[in-house]
């Protein structure tokens, strides 16, 4: 099984690879100014007062969780949504990062940046690999069984009997996230991981007519240069996400999330707002019948961007001010268009300036 999935990604990075070098040349052909104005977007520290440890204190969590399925399910049945969305088909090969725990008939769909680690180590105890979520292992390397491997029978059975879940977050603080994860050095991630895909970004894009433009000078003069966050939503809103990957995953970390879930497609008995990550995905393990003694991580192992619980509030309100503030508003708005899908199918409040 895993051979024939690591064929078919060979296969899928070598096309890539051709992709990203036929359009790196015409990238230096076709390259764009962008003029950056420095922004106030009012009210935004309000709206981004929110983190994934916030508990709503005896709020009703599983009524918060019905009614955002609900809204979700009734998305689904606008026409008016739907045709805007224009889901993909799916075939069968297309369902690679659904996770599925036989032992707890429970599935849960992967989309990163949005607590997906935390959750690869849950299910890592749900199917014996590891004894606790806060193990801090490379949870990463744990082979788990996905729906993919699943013939259509079988998959046509986990669908309908299992529990099944998925997580989201609002589209601007992921976004920020992955930037900050993936491109800027932090601690515990010294070297960005998606170093080269930041330097094509930065050569893309950068007002700085010392970058060579030249591929090959650039590599050698340019090993640290990382693009900025206006850079890097610049490419993203340019729809380059699909051309200059470096890597196969790369572009699910920001990708739309209704295109990582199909959550018209899947009939989602729980969708968990990384808002109030803990709380409901306590809440979910309970309802799906997992022991009290698996419960999902307390945050200790969070990238950098999400631990400091002490000043976690502070944080997530200065955080994203500070990094769009920067931002045209021109690629804010661009971006704001970008996610409007995710916005509409799961009822996020829009950023106060749309
Ligand atoms: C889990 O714990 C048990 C007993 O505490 C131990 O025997 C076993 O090796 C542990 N398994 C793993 C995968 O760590
Ligand atoms: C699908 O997989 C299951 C479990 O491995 C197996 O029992 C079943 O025969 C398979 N069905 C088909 C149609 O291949
Ligand atoms: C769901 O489970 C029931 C009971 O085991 C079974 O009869 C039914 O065929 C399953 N549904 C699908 C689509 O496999």
């Amino acid at each position: 099984m895993h051979l024939f999935i690591n064929k078919y990604l060979c296969i899928f990075i070598l096309f890539v690879g051709n992709v990203v070098f036929i359009n790196f040349l015409l990238y230096k052909l076709n390259h764009v100014k962008i003029s950056s104005h420095a922004v106030k977007l009012d009210g935004i520290s309000d709206y981004f007062s929110t983190s994934c440890f916030m508990t709503s204190d005896g709020a009703d969590v599983g009524g918060r969780i019905k009614k955002r399925v609900s809204y979700i399910r009734g998305q689904c049945e606008n026409e008016a949504v739907k045709d805007r969305l224009q889901f993909s088909q799916i075939k069968n090969t297309e369902w690679p990062w659904i996770y599925v725990s036989r032992k707890h008939r429970t599935l849960y769909c992967q989309t990163p940046k949005v607590g997906s680690t935390n959750w690869l180590k849950v299910f890592s105890v749900l199917e014996g690999k590891f004894n606790d979520t806060e193990n801090s292992a490379q949870v990463h390397n744990v082979p788990l069984l996905l729906l993919s491997y699943l013939n259509a029978t079988e998959r046509e059975f986990v669908l309908t009997n299992y529990t099944k879940f998925m997580v989201i977050r609002e589209p601007f603080q992921r976004i920020l996230s992955a930037y900050r994860d993936k491109f800027l050095p932090h601690a515990g991630a010294g070297i960005p991981m998606f170093r080269n895909l930041g330097k094509k970004i930065a050569a893309r894009y950068r007002e700085d007519d010392a970058i060579p433009r030249d591929l090959k000078k650039y590599n050698k003069l340019a090993q640290k240069i990382t693009p900025s966050f206006q850079e890097f939503l610049q490419y993203v809103v340019d729809g380059n996400n699909y051309v200059i990957p470096t890597h196969y995953s790369e572009p699910r970390h920001w990708q739309r999330q209704i295109d990582l879930c199909y959550p018209c497609r899947i009939n989602y008995d729980y969708v968990i707002d990384m808002k109030y990550a803990e709380e409901e995905a306590n809440f979910v393990l309970k309802s799906a019948g997992v022991p009290p003694e698996i419960r999902y991580p307390k945050n200790l192992n969070l990238p950098l961007d999400e631990m400091s619980k002490g000043d976690i509030a502070k944080r997530y309100q200065a955080l994203p001010q500070q990094f769009y503030s920067k931002v045209n508003p021109k690629i804010v708005n661009d971006l704001y268009h970008y996610y409007k899908c995710d916005y509409d199918m799961f009822g996020f409040p829009p950023p106060p300036q749309f």
